[in-house]
C-alpha cells in the first residue's frame, strides 16, 4: 500500500502511523540555545520573538510563553484527571489556569530524546509566530524530566473528530463550515510560508492537527516538526523523512528533500479528507480504498465523476460547481510534480472564491448560478510568475 521509503514508526500505533527518525531534528542552534536556557531556569519567565523576558508577576503578556513550574499544571488540571485526547507526544488533558482562562496541556511522554526535541521546536516556533489561525502556546513547563506544554482550549477538538467515525448523535459538518475551516488552515500555511521570515515548513499539516474553536474556526497545532525552509538561493532543506503516514508528499518521502510544496500536497489531502469524508489512509476499507489519494485519482480526471468523491455524509447539500472548483484545487495540490503544485497565497484566493458563493437550500434549484470553474480556477493564474505555478 505504501509508496514511500520510509517506515511507519510505533510510536502511535493506536490512531495512526507517524512517520519518523530520532536523529533528525536540527533545531537551528541561535534558537535551540535560547530555548534551553529559557526552559532550564526555574519560576516564571517567558520567550517572545526569541527574546526571554522575566515576567515578574508571572502574567502572560499578549504572544508570549509562560514558562510554569510543575505545581502550577498539577493545580490548573486537578492532578491531570480530565484527559481529552491523546497524540504521539503524550496525553492531553484540560484544566483552568489561575487567571480563569481554560487550557489544553499536552505532557509529553518520557520516553526519550526525540520528545525532547520536537517539544524546544514546538515552543520557540509557536514563541515566535503568531496567527489568528494558529494555534495559540500559552505557557510550558520544563521542571525536571517534566515536559508540558499548554495551549489554549479549543473547544470542538479536531477536525478528524469531525469528519470521521461520528457518533450516532453528531451532526456531519456542512459544505460551508468544511470550506471555512479549508480556508482558515490554507491560511495558517500561507503565513507560515509566505509571511514569516524565513518561511517555515509545517511538515505535520493532517486533520488531527487542525483544531477547532466553538464556532468551527480552525487553527494549525503541533509545531515539533516544523522546519525553517530554505533561504537564498536554496530550493529545499535536506532532511530525514518525517510527517504522518498518508500526507506525507511523495518526492519528500523518497528523497527526504523538504520544500514548501511538501505542505502542499498535505494540504491537499487535508482537502480531499474535506470533501470525502474519507480518511487518508483508512485499512478498515476494502483492497484499492485505503490510500484516499490512489482512490480519488482516477476521479480527478473526469469532470462528470466527480459527485463519487463528495462524502455522502453531504446528501447532495452542496454548490455543484463549487465541488467541482474545490476537486480542481485538490487535484492541483496533489500533482505528483512538486513544481506544478501551486502557491499557497493563490489557493487561499480559490478557496476565498469559493466561500462567497456558499451553499443555501436554493443554490442547486438554479436561482444562483456561480460563475464558471475557469472564473474560480483563474485566480490561480493571477501571478504565475511567483515560486509556484498556475493552475
Ligand atoms: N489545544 C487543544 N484544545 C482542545 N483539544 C486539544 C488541544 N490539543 C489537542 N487536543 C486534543 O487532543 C488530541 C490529541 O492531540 P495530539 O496533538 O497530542 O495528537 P494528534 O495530533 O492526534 O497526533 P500526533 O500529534 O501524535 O500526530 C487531539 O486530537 C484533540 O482532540
Ligand atoms: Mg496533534
Amino acid at each position: 500500500m505504501s509508496c514511500f521509503g520510509c517506515v511507519p514508526s510505533g510510536r502511535k500505533e493506536a490512531k495512526r502511523s507517524k512517520i519518523e527518525d530520532s536523529a533528525r531534528i536540527r533545531p537551528n542552534p541561535r534558537l535551540s540555545a535560547e530555548s534551553s536556557s529559557a526552559s532550564s531556569r526555574g519560576g516564571r519567565s517567558s520567550v517572545s520573538n526569541g527574546k526571554k523576558k522575566e515576567s515578574g508577576t508571572g502574567g502572560r503578556k499578549s504572544g508570549t510563553a509562560q514558562c510554569f513550574n510543575f505545581r502550577d499544571m498539577a493545580i490548573a488540571s486537578r492532578n491531570f484527571r480530565d484527559l481529552i485526547g491523546e497524540g504521539g507526544f503524550g496525553k492531553v488533558y484540560k484544566g483552568r489556569l489561575d487567571s480563569g482562562e481554560v487550557v489544553a496541556i499536552k505532557q509529553l511522554n518520557r520516553d526519550g530524546l526525540q520528545g525532547n526535541q520536537e517539544f524546544i521546536v514546538e515552543v520557540l516556533m509557536l514563541s515566535l509566530l503568531h496567527h489568528s489561525n494558529l494555534v495559540n502556546l500559552l505557557g510550558y513547563c520544563a521542571e525536571g524530566d517534566q515536559r508540558l506544554l499548554v495551549y489554549e482550549y479549543m473547544q470542538m477538538g479536531s477536525l478528524e473528530d469531525h469528519l470521521f467515525d461520528l457518533q450516532p448523535d453528531q451532526e456531519p459538518l456542512g459544505w460551508n463550515t468544511r470550506i471555512k475551516i479549508a480556508i482558515g488552515a490554507a491560511r495558517g500555511l500561507e503565513y507560515l510560508h509566505d509571511k514569516a521570515d524565513p518561511p517555515v515548513i509545517y511538515r505535520d499539516l493532517k486533520s488531527a492537527n487542525i483544531l477547532l474553536d466553538k464556532d468551527f474556526n480552525p487553527k494549525l497545532s503541533d509545531f515539533g516538526l516544523a522546519k525553517l525552509g530554505p533561504v537564498g538561493d536554496n530550493t529545499h532543506v535536506s532532511t530525514r523523512v518525517m510527517g504522518t503516514y498518508g500526507y506525507c508528499a511523495p518526492e519528500y518521502a523518497m528523497s527526504g528533500k523538504l520544500t514548501l510544496k511538501s505542505d502542499i500536497y498535505s494540504f491537499g489531502v487535508v482537502m480531499l479528507e474535506l470533501i470525502s469524508g474519507r480518511k487518508a489512509i483508512d485499512s478498515s476499507r476494502k483492497a484499492g480504498e485505503q490510500n484516499l489519494i490512489a482512490w480519488a485519482r482516477p476521479f480527478f480526471r473526469d469532470r462528470r465523476k466527480f459527485s463519487h468523491l463528495a462524502d455522502p455524509l453531504l446528501q447532495g447539500c452542496y454548490p455543484v460547481r463549487c465541488l467541482h472548483h474545490a476537486i480542481a484545487v485538490t487535484a492541483m495540490c496533489l500533482q505528483e510534480q512538486p513544481n506544478f503544485r501551486p502557491i499557497m497565497g493563490d489557493v487561499v484566493a480559490a478557496l476565498e472564491y469559493l466561500a462567497s458563493q456558499p451553499y443555501t437550500s436554493e443554490t442547486n434549484s438554479g436561482k444562483r448560478s456561480p460563475p464558471s470553474t475557469k472564473q474560480a480556477v483563474g485566480t490561480f493564474s493571477r501571478d504565475s510568475s511567483r515560486k509556484g505555478s498556475s493552475l
